[in-house]
């Protein structure tokens, strides 16, 4: 009987091992890139879910780019960064046509990662000053970062955070400045390719009348007109050699790839993009199994 009595006065304590026992392996299987065979993290690497701020990636497309949106999601969704938390989400204008409403309510239900403006699709009539001023009203949570992006641009997440790590939180415009050859960010714009903007600055474009008058013509000039009239923007970084246009395609703006690439635009044809994919290694943690063979 006292034996009995015993293991019962147990039970609760030995549930509560096994639930810290259970917590510790979650966090261990969900902790990113601990390298598994050593179990040791090397000096430079920082211990894992160390993020320190946050980014969305607003990539600006049609809402009939069923495919793009397909292979983008695939391209996006195997990376991550251990520095940030990155969101990549779809914008479009309204829908016009009834299809769009159900197949778009199908991608919608199953990735969560689309966000439908109110405006109708015509580029260089506001649909980036939509976007942002937008953004602080229909999101449910702040970001640090907000970037715009094209379709047509590989962008690698993890080298984009490890740039923007050292850089102002605030006030903060970073993108590929034009002219193609300038190296001075704090005259004239950045590409539309992939500029970026702290959350102060989505804030202040949605609150100035500065942006709210101005919102006709080559978007990403606009969005340097804006902040050039609105004295905005102390801090800028234009990330040269690291953003570039696909080689060959055009002229300045243009190099071969490099090993430190953040991103590649002009990305227009499939055999472009085979070359990116292939000379980043994308996918090269592919594992071994018995499912498939790819050599
Ligand atoms: C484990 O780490 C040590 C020292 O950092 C290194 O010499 C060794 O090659 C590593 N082993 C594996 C299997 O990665
Ligand atoms: C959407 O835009 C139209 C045209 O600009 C405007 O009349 C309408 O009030 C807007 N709707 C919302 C919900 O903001
Ligand atoms: C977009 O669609 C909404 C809902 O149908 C409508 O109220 C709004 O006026 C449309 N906006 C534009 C700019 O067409
Ligand atoms: C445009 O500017 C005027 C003042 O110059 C201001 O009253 C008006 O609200 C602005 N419009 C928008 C859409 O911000
Ligand atoms: C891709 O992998 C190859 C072979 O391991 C390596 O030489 C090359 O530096 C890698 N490229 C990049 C951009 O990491």
């Amino acid at each position: 009987m006292p034996r009995r009595r015993l293991i019962l006065a147990a039970l609760p304590s030995l549930s509560i091992l096994l639930f810290i026992f259970f917590v510790l392996f979650n966090i261990h299987v969900k902790s990113p890139r601990v390298s598994s065979l050593n179990n040791t993290i090397t000096p430079r690497e920082k211990p894992p879910s160390q993020v320190q701020f946050s980014i969305l990636v607003g990539i600006l497309t049609r809402p009939d780019k069923y495919d793009k949106r397909h292979f983008l999601r695939l391209v996006y969704g195997i990376q991550s960064s251990p520095i940030a938390s990155i969101d990549v989400k779809f914008i479009f204008c309204n829908l016009t046509k009834d299809e769009q409403r159900i197949f778009i309510a199908l991608e919608i239900l199953r990735f969560n990662d689309i966000i439908i403006l109110n405006c109708s699709e015509n580029m260089n009539s506001g649909k980036t000053y939509t976007y942002f001023s937008s953004l602080p009203r229909v999101l449910s949570q702040r970001y640090d970062y907000v970037m715009k992006a094209d379709d047509d641009v590989f962008i690698r997440l993890p080298q984009l955070a490890l740039s923007l790590e050292p850089l102002p939180r605030l006030d903060l415009y970073y993108g590929f400045v034009i002219p193609c050859a300038s190296m001075n960010p704090f005259v004239d714009y950045m590409s539309g390719m992939g500029f970026l903007l702290s959350w102060d600055l989505v804030e202040w474009i949605g609150n100035s009348y500065i942006p709210g008058n101005d919102t006709y013509g080559p978007e990403d000039k606009l969005v340097g007109r804006w902040l050039n009239t609105g004295d905005k923007a102390k801090n800028r970084f234009s990330n040269k050699p690291a953003m570039y246009d696909y080689p060959g395609t055009n002229g300045r703006c243009s190099h071969e790839l490099i090993p430190e690439t953040v991103a590649v635009h002009r990305l227009k044809r499939w055999d472009q993009w085979l070359h990116v994919l292939n000379f980043f290694n994308v996918t090269r943690e592919l594992k071994l199994t018995n499912l498939y063979s790819i050599d």
